[in-house]
């Protein structure tokens, strides 16, 4: 805890001081907001954040998702580090009560010299929405119970509150970002990718994954976290023999990408209350032909905006990204997706990747070809908000390099840890904000309401 306050000092300069770059409807607003800029350290691993449950080969790790594309059933994972277990996972409308059981699948992996658990994935279904459930697995001594509340049913009028959270890793940030949203009290996390870092550590110390999972436990263990696969989870590394991309991630993470008609678990779609969302993966091949590509043009059809008026994008690498770290990296995806985006009126595209915080006006760069010579952003009411949210708070620290001059789909940037919720409220109003970790203190340093691109496509909430 001592630890922990000291190194989340931060330095006493201006802390709210916005300097505004030009007057104007578009000008944009970088944050004159300062935090130190060095990375904090990793948790040690004996912090109280990694610590084992009690018992003989207890259940750990436990997160859920969603199972299906609705949330009538629930995916729970959870790894036994001693021997295999059992598969089953009770569940119930009472604590008491825990009825109905389903019957799961284990797999583990080895990576370089270290061997997974045996990691159990077990889907729950026939759920209904909106209802708490509780569910427990493990046997004797060592049963855990935990409960969680199903997604509303989809529909154009259903309010529901998402948490957004990105680039997190396992440092002291980390579980002050943690802490600040569990505060904040969302329904469902939208996870924009680079989960563990495991990856920083010599032969990508997958141990690492194992204390990331039981750090994040205390909240994905009660509501269903939406992954997206960020570099971090590639963990490519042929020159110690690992050669499959994303092996430990999609061992540990699944996700309901069959619901959706994908044919791999790294892209794919739900609809929860009144939103669509849908996942790409910055890391899989997009080009014409290719699954992602064909998938996304399916997809995209498939959207009825009058049952899910709110149409969110989640990726890893942003598109529109002013920070010169990563500069342009999503740059290839953008020009591939970005008029099919514009075309279906797409509300917010949610990205991480960059360590800081931004958040674009309605912008689009679509005009472009090799002959015309246009490629200037401009303002576009059919086009997407851009936020990137890579702010989580992990090891590798803020990115605090700027582009000058501000460009001029930037709304608001800031180089600080943090975290956003999303509240949708209707089917034409939702209201966004961002939250930056301040020592304990809940300080929502930007928010925006959204006015919904299917239903009011010619208001411009961007400002
Ligand atoms: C894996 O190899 C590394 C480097 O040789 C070593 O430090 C580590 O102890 C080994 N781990 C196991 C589980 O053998
Ligand atoms: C992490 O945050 C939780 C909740 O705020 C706190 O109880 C715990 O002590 C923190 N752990 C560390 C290592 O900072
Ligand atoms: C900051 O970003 C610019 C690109 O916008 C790059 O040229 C420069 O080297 C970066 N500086 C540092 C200190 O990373
Ligand atoms: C939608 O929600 C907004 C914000 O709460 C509210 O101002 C508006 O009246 C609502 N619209 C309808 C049709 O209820
Ligand atoms: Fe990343």
């Amino acid at each position: 805890m001592g630890g922990a306050r000291r190194l989340l000092v931060l330095l006493p300069l201006a802390a709210l001081l916005l300097l505004a770059t030009a007057a104007g409807a578009t000008a944009g607003v970088t944050s004159g907001y300062r935090r130190k800029p060095e990375a904090t350290a990793d948790m040690p691993l004996d912090a109280d954040v990694f610590r084992l449950p009690h018992g003989y080969n207890a259940p750990q790790q436990v997160h859920i998702t969603l199972g299906d594309q609705t949330g009538t059933a629930m995916t729970v994972s959870w790894v036994t580090a001693s021997e295999p277990g059992s598969n089953t996972v009770a569940y119930g409308r009472s604590p008491k009560k825990m009825e109905m059981s389903a019957q799961g699948t284990q797999t583990r992996y080895d990576y370089y010299n270290y061997t997974s658990g045996f990691i159990h994935h077990c889907t729950l279904t026939g759920l209904k929405h909106g209802v708490k459930y509780w569910y427990a697995m493990g046997f004797g001594h060592t049963v855990r119970t935990f409960s969680f509340t199903t997604p509303p049913k989809p529909g154009p009028d259903v309010p529901f509150k998402f948490g957004l959270i990105g680039d997190l890793g396992q440092t002291f940030d980390s579980n002050s970002t943690l802490s600040h949203y569990d505060a904040n009290g969302g329904s469902a996390v939208l996870f924009v990718g680079d989960l563990s870092y495991a990856d920083a550590y010599p032969l990508h110390d997958n141990n690492r994954w194992d204390s990331w999972a039981r750090f994040v436990e205390r909240s994905v263990a009660y509501q269903p976290w939406l992954w997206t696969a960020g570099n971090h989870e590639l963990d490519y590394a042929p020159e110690i023999g690992e050669a499959t991309p994303f092996k430990p991630f999609t061992h540990r993470y699944p996700t309901p990408f069959r619901a959706s008609g994908s044919t791999e678990p790294l892209w794919y779609s739900v609809k929860i209350a009144s939103a669509h969302v849908v996942v790409l993966s910055s890391y899989s091949a997009y080009g014409q032909y290719t699954p992602q590509w064909t998938w996304l043009d399916a997809e995209l059809r498939r959207v009825d905006r009058k049952v899910t008026p709110w149409l969110v994008v989640l990726m890893h690498s942003p598109w529109y990204n002013s920070n010169g770290y990563h500069y342009m990296e999503g740059e290839s995806m953008r020009v591939q997706f970005e008029r099919w985006l514009v075309d279906a009126k797409v509300d917010l595209v949610l990205a991480g990747h960059v360590h800081s915080y931004e958040r674009s006006h309605r912008f689009s760069n679509v005009a472009y070809d090799i002959i015309n010579g246009k490629a200037t952003p401009v303002r576009n009411l059919d086009a997407p908000m851009y936020i990137n949210i890579g702010d989580g708070g992990n090891i590798e620290g803020i990115a605090n390099n700027f582009t000058k001059p501000q460009p001029r789909y930037s709304a608001f940037r800031e180089a600080s840890f943090g975290h956003a919720t999303l509240e949708i409220k209707n089917r034409t109003h939702a209201y966004y904000e961002w939250h930056r970790n301040h020592d304990g203190a809940k300080v929502v340093a930007d928010s925006v309401w959204l006015i919904n691109r299917y239903w009011m496509p010619t208001h411009d909430d961007s400002n």
